[in-house]
């Protein structure tokens, strides 16, 4: 030490400005012990740390990166927009051709943008609500869309009954309104609709949950909550803001073609830069302000580079790196799956398209009770397992991996040529 860039001394430094150190919980490594390296630089699959370490990136920015860290076509535009000015807080062509690109491969008809995922759910429940005239609205236990006061509810003691805030902070009026159902539990949903059908303004799910770690919808589960939504005069908002552009070129609505009301977008379409969106049905989307009553805005939405950002990255996410993303995800899934089940550690691998967990759990997952059954322990140990031979992993159990098009083989072999390590860490605990 006595060198103040450490990631440690950085740590210490960054603790006593910012609350725990960090802009965002997951990264100051609490759910796996120790200090979090802090990034100097990242470059295709790899990341570097100030203390010199590098890293096969499996975070890729919690999903952002599909083309990997700094390609150079995403770098080009960014200095080009960058020289021409930073916001205008005007009308600039970036957000119509990243508007006009959403929509080439989506079912949404309009979009407006905004600048982070909790933003985008945020806008689409009020959105909901405005449309409908209801006050309502329905999620499930362990989906995750953001630090939205009515979405960071918990389920009450009953059924159906009002939910309780999930943090302090959210007001007991805050979260009242919202309904806490057990994922992937479709006789809940119907009760909830033949009890309180005419007030509810929207059923908000995770396309394919990753945030609990990946539980994918059942079969016809999504497509039920159409049915229902539509059947009792309600909307479907589908969150994509993590699968939407990563899982295929469409999202999670490439794989399974369900057509929600509205949908959320975030991550890939930013290129790793602030920017975000809602979107759907251009009735619905005409009730936001200027033209309709339900008010919604932001002084850098759209802002010119982060759509010459997420242009640049949509552009060149073509079905190679698709098909590139599936067949290494599927090929180090596998190989997990070999290397845990070698060292005789209870696991499920879940996948969700070209995303997967790592359960450390020997039965089926299939809603957030099953998810929290698991055993961190187990993870932690293997995460840094992983962390001590150059691989970074998210830093919690209850994550996806993400790949990115520019991990090519060799950053693959380092990854699972670590395994055999991890696995008897794991088994170890
Ligand atoms: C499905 C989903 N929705 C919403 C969000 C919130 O996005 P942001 O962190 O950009 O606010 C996230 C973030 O991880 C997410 O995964």
């Amino acid at each position: 030490m006595g060198n103040d860039n450490t990631s440690a001394e950085l740590f210490q430094r960054a603790s006593a400005v910012v609350p725990g150190g960090v802009n965002s919980p997951v990264r100051a490594f609490g759910a796996v012990g120790g200090t979090p390296p802090f990034m100097a630089s990242g470059s295709g699959p790899y990341l570097t740390d100030v203390d010199g370490n590098t890293y096969v990136d499996l975070v890729c920015s919690w999903g952002p990166l599909i083309l990997g860290h700094a390609h150079p076509a995403v770098v080009e535009a960014l200095a080009e927009a960058a020289a021409k000015g930073t916001s205008f807080g005007a009308p600039t062509p970036g957000e119509v051709e990243l508007a006009e690109e959403i929509i080439a491969r989506t079912p949404v008809e309009q979009v407006r943008l905004v600048n982070s995922g909790t933003e985008a759910t945020m806008s689409a429940i009020r959105l909901a609500r405005g449309a409908t005239g209801r006050g309502r609205i329905v999620k499930f236990a362990g989906n995750y869309h953001g630090h939205v006061d009515s979405l960071l509810a918990a389920a009450g003691s009953g059924m159906a009954t009002f939910a309780v805030p999930d943090t302090p902070g959210v007001t007991r009026a805050g979260a009242a309104d919202t309904i806490v159902l057990p994922y992937n539990d479709i006789d809940a949903v119907e009760r909830v609709f033949a009890e309180s059908g005419p007030d509810i303004a929207c059923v908000i799910v995770e396309a394919c949950p990753a945030n609990m770690g990946v539980v994918p919808p059942r079969d016809g589960f999504n497509a039920r909550l159409k049915e229902l939504t539509a059947a009792h005069g309600a909307l479907l908002v589908l969150d994509e803001v993590l699968t939407g552009f990563r899982v295929s070129r469409s999202g999670w609505y490439g794989l399974e073609g369900v057509a929600a009301d509205l949908v959320t977008f975030g991550k890939v379409m930013g290129g790793g830069l602030p920017a975000a969106a809602f979107g759907g049905r251009a009735d619905l989307m005409a009730h936001l302000t200027p033209g309709g009553q339900v008010y919604q805005a932001g002084t850098l939405s759209g802002n010119p580079l982060a759509t010459a950002a997420g242009l640049a990255t949509l552009r060149n996410a073509t079905d190679d790196v698709y098909a590139r993303i599936d067949a290494v995800s599927a090929q180090v899934a596998d190989a997990v799956e070999r290397e845990l089940s070698a060292a005789g550690v209870p696991h499920r691998v879940q996948r969700g398209g070209n995303l997967f967990t790592v359960f450390f759990t020997d039965t089926e997952v299939t809603d957030f009770d099953g998810a929290r059954a698991q055993n961190t322990d187990r993870f932690a140990a293997f995460f840094h397992a992983m962390l001590e031979q150059g691989v970074y992993l998210p830093p919690a159990a209850f994550e996806a991996w993400f790949f990115s098009a520019a991990h090519d083989d060799a950053a693959i072999d380092r990854v699972i040529s670590a395994l055999p390590r991890a696995a008897r860490a794991a088994a170890e605990v």
